[in-house]
């Protein structure tokens, strides 16, 4: 089959890389006003703090918007640009979650292309390059430093959106391990589950090829070793480093595969009860896979192998039925809820659900098992 495949245009990982690497990364992209996103947890644990000694030693100047929030509406996009154009940053450092670093690729190219976030919600349609962006993930779970894709909510539909287009990828993404030490062991288990996802959903997408296959196997293989060791130990730089790098493995994976019916599913979720990301995608997990799984039993043999399932004289049925377990028992030793009801969501709310979650058909078009909505409910029932 055909395919492209992109990244940003550096990738820089390993611990102590923020501090070694942004100011030389600004330098080369002859930034001299630098506007740092983040949100208020990450100002807290004095993160931002170092980000804004270290570019201000170099002789940067520095602004911060520090209000970034999860699950962002889209119209704080269009207010933050106009706080950039209006103090001319040329240069944007996006610093925190998933919803940071989104809002900073869209501020970024409203700056140059104009007009209103909204304007350009679905698939190509950012004419032009943004500012350049430097991405510096808080959590091991999003991949957004390596992908063209920006999550927003529209609160008045109760629905999350999409933006996708070569345009959003960052410029640069410095991945320090470091970086996620402070996150405590439930951000890290939804961040991780999230990780975890994209790398299971990027492996059996419809738009899988032999590179992103390969990536997201690594990925799979380190998340399921790590994730349970960063959640119990956060302090275990060795777990972290590898959640981190897995992370960042299966965003390049799912960014350029694609996920699936866990994500279209998970979606409405998130608008409209706004539950985590990462939470709201392992409430789905083990459902979407029982659906999935006779689709693709070869490959779900190999996740089960990659997760370090024993698999040795089981049929392929077997050995792919093994790995919904060993996915249920990461969630489960993590402390992730499973089911629906353990989070409050009222089982009346399912149709709804359904009727949101068909509509998102750039996921679900990925998905080994095409689904009707009527599946989506017969999925959200077994959830619930
Ligand atoms: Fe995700």
């Amino acid at each position: 089959m055909n395919f492209a495949f992109g990244t940003p245009s550096s990738i820089i990982f390993g611990a102590g890389t923020m501090e070694q690497q942004l100011g030389a990364q600004v330098k080369k992209l002859n930034g001299s006003r630098v506007f740092i996103l983040t949100d208020p947890g990450i100002a807290k644990v004095g993160i931002l703090e170092k980000v804004q000694q270290i570019l201000k030693k170099e002789g940067f100047e520095v602004g911060v918007y520090d209000q970034v929030v999860p699950e962002p509406p889209i119209e704080t996009v269009d207010k933050i640009a106009e706080e950039v154009k209006d103090n001319a940053y040329d240069l944007l450092v996006g610093l925190g979650g998933g919803s940071a670093m989104d809002v900073t690729k869209v501020v970024s190219i409203l700056v140059t292309n104009g007009g209103s976030a909204r304007d350009y919600t679905g698939s190509d349609k950012i004419k032009k390059p943004g500012l350049p962006t430097i991405m510096l993930p808080t959590t091991a779970g999003t991949g957004s430093e390596v992908t063209k894709i920006a999550i927003f909510s529209f609160p008045e539909e109760e629905v999350k959106k999409g933006i996708v287009s070569p345009h959003l990828f960052a410029t640069a993404a410095i991945v320090d391990p470091s970086l996620t030490y402070k996150l405590p062991p439930n951000l890290t288990a939804y961040t991780g589950m999230d990780a975890f996802i994209h790398a299971a959903e990027s492996y059996i997408s419809k738009n899988a090829n032999k590179f992103t296959e390969g990536l997201s196997l690594i990925a799979i293989d380190l998340i399921a070793k790590n994730l349970r060791t960063a959640v119990s130990d956060g302090d275990n730089a060795e777990a972290r480093y590898n959640m981190s790098l897995g992370s960042l493995i299966a965003g390049i994976a799912f960014g350029n595969a694609g996920v699936g019916a866990v994500h279209a599913m998970a979606y409405p979720l998130g608008g409209q009860f706004h539950l985590p990301h990462g939470l709201a995608n392992t409430l789905m997990l083990r459902y979407v896979m029982e659906y999935n799984v006779v689709s693709c039993l070869d490959k779900f043999a190999v996740i089960a192998e990659a997760m370090g399932e024993n698999t040795e004289g089981l049929s392929v049925r077997e050995a792919a039925f093994k790995a919904i377990e060993a996915m249920i028992n990461l969630a489960k030793d993590t402390n992730v809820p499973t089911r629906l009801r353990d989070v409050n969501i009222p089982k009346e709310a399912i149709p709804k659900m359904a009727a949101a979650g068909i509509n998102e058909t750039r996921l679900l078009s990925n998905n080994p098992r095409k689904l009707t909505q009527k599946d989506l409910e017969d999925i959200y029932t077994n959830a619930w």
